[in-house]
């Protein structure tokens, strides 16, 4: 089983709950799973870089008219998303790590985003018979695992909630309906009185997806 661990939150563990959350999960799943590969990026070591017009001609327009030639400048730009995509097509396990900061993820988790799903590396784009978009994936995803952490309280589908539906949808645009979630919410200490029990809960969920992920990826569930 190959895990690709992409935390974009630059605290420390002991100040994060979301990074806890991330050692309650990956330690349960090499307990199950000695054999895992764990790729771990954290995005604010090797940060992606926004998408420019350099980048794009690079990435997305080199990616639909053959006939473009690609610039010294372009190709560099580009670079991050190759190496980047080339660990995500390895991985059958995505885990995002990450805080809520404004209602959604942080930019740096966007802009890798930005950087990883474009066509011609994480999957092929053309028009579908009929109409439409033929989205042909070309890693071998299965699940993403999303480990989050929150000020505030979310109930399913608040209209708030900017980071979940964003990542789901993202993921199902290139073929992956499988999201997990476990999710810390409640962690402002002066408002929630019981944030120590949240975290403890959410930590307990984290196992337990990992447990999931365990169980669907072993050889005889494959
Ligand atoms: C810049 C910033 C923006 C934040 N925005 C939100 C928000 O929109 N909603 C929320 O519930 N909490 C928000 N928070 C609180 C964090 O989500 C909360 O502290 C969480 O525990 C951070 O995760 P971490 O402990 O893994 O760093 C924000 C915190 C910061 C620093």
């Amino acid at each position: 089983m190959n895990v690709l661990h992409v935390c974009a939150n630059p605290k420390p563990a002991e100040d994060s709950v979301s990074k806890q959350l991330s050692i309650a999960f990956i330690s349960r799943l090499v307990e199950l799973n000695p054999d895992a590969e764990i790729n771990n990026i954290d995005l604010y070591q090797d940060p992606p870089p926004y998408l420019s017009y350099t980048a794009w001609r690079g990435i997305w327009l080199a990616a639909f008219d053959p006939t473009h030639k690609v610039t010294k400048e372009e190709a560099k730009a580009a670079e991050y998303a190759n190496r980047h995509a080339e660990l995500f097509n390895q991985a059958d396990v995505l885990v995002l790590t990450m805080p809520m900061w404004n209602f959604g993820p942080p930019a740096i988790l966007k802009a890798w985003l930005d950087m990883v799903l474009s066509p011609g590396r994480t999957f092929d784009i053309g028009l579908a018979e009929g109409g439409g978009l033929n989205v042909r994936p070309r890693h071998k995803l299965r699940s993403v695992v999303l480990l989050v952490a929150s000020g505030g309280v979310y109930t399913e589908g608040d209209p708030r909630d900017a980071l979940t539906p964003m990542i789901r949808s993202a993921f199902a645009f290139v073929g992956v309906q499988n999201l997990r979630i476990a999710w810390a919410d409640g962690q402002t200490a002066l408002i929630f009185g019981d944030h120590e029990q949240r975290k403890q809960t959410a930590l307990e969920a984290a196992g337990d997806l990992a447990e999931e992920i365990a169980a669907d990826l072993a050889p005889s569930a494959t």
